[in-house]
């Protein structure tokens, strides 16, 4: 009996297969529930008691060999071929394909971020189009027919007289809001705006601001100062100082731009604040008494601040992103580190 052990153990050792279907069908006659091993302990119960010891142990060895035996080649020809099947055929035990979750773009963080911040103060959101008149882009707020910004230089035209263009700045939005609502109004209006610019690292053909607009009674320039000083604080820390800088735009008087301490070398100065310690990020004023009456809200009786700011900018400050064409590439490397 002893011979039998030692004949299916050589039969097992010499055995070598690639083929799924011959593993399989070795393994259900050796190691099957009616195959040889099987057998063998069946009988086990008919070997003399003192012979018992020896050939126990001989037939689990064999019992573990085959074993073994069966996973390495099983393993060798790809362990998915022995998997379950279901009725589709498919290999249920393939490893699934990775589902890989977005993430938001640095510049929807940005903006989700200012937008939080004022909303905080009580300002609302409003939006307008982005294809707009020359009433709501240039005129109602207070350009000049001559003015160099209406030039082909800098404005994407989509049609000429009467012109249509894609807007330059957000403060088309500004006048939207002003014709038709009364105030007090609070608003900001975030969006894409278009020049007509060579695209380098420092200059894009779009881009996106977000304008803010408060009218009231009484509304003086220490709201406004107070206003974006929260703002900067809010979005660049509690130590953060701002700058306000004489300025000049049509729509607002007086004008000003505002400068905010460099979060990036902490005011020591970089090569991106220029060793200046501040970087400018926004344009604000008074709005202009002309534009309120432009868009039908009485200057004697309301005033008002308005102030546009860049969020590529504050985008650059917060991430310390260098070059704005990244910002459109797509590429997965830069959008996948916010
Ligand atoms: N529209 C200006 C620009 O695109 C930014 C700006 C400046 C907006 C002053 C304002 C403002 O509302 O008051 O450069």
């Amino acid at each position: 009996m002893l011979n039998k052990v030692h004949e299916l153990k050589a039969e097992v050792e010499a055995f070598n297969s690639a083929s799924v279907q011959e593993i399989e069908a070795f393994r259900i006659k050796v190691l099957g529930s009616k195959g040889q091993i099987k057998a063998l302990f069946d009988d086990f119960k008919s070997v003399p008691n003192e012979q018992k010891k020896a050939f126990g142990k001989e037939l689990n060895e064999l019992k573990q060999l085959a074993q073994q035996k069966l996973e390495l080649l099983k393993s060798a020809v790809g362990n998915t071929s022995f998997a379950a099947e279901n009725k589709f055929g498919e290999d249920l035990s393939k490893p699934a394909i990775e589902k890989e979750l977005g993430a938001r773009h640095p510049l929807s963080l940005v903006r989700n971020e200012i937008i939080e911040i004022f909303k905080r103060v009580g300002f609302n959101v409003s939006e307008g189009p982005e294809i707009e008149d020359d009433w709501h882009n240039f005129s109602a707020l207070n350009f000049p027919e001559e003015h160099p910004a209406r030039d082909m230089q800098d404005t994407f035209f989509v049609e000429k007289n009467p012109d249509i263009s894609l807007r330059t700045h957000t403060s088309s939005v500004q006048v939207r809001v002003m014709e038709n609502a009364k105030p007090p109004i609070r608003t900001i209006s975030p969006g894409r705006v278009y020049r007509n610019e060579a695209i380098s690292a420092r200059a894009h053909c779009f881009f996106h601001q977000v304008e803010g607009l408060y009218i009231d009674k009484n509304v003086s320039f220490a709201d406004l100062k107070q206003t974006l000083l929260y703002f900067a604080k809010e979005m660049f820390g509690e130590d953060t100082e701002i700058r306000l800088r004489p300025s000049y735009f049509p729509f607002t008087e007086p004008s000003a731009e505002m400068d905010v301490s460099c979060s990036i070398c902490k005011s020591k100065g970089c090569n991106v604040c220029k060793y200046t310690g501040f970087l400018e990020i926004l344009g604000c004023g008074m709005v202009d008494p002309n534009v309120l009456e432009n868009c039908g809200i009485d200057s004697s009786i309301y005033s008002g601040f308005a102030f546009g700011m860049g969020v590529e900018r504050i985008a650059q400050l917060k991430f310390s992103v260098n070059d704005l064409r990244l910002y459109s590439e797509n590429d997965k490397r830069f959008l996948s580190q916010f």
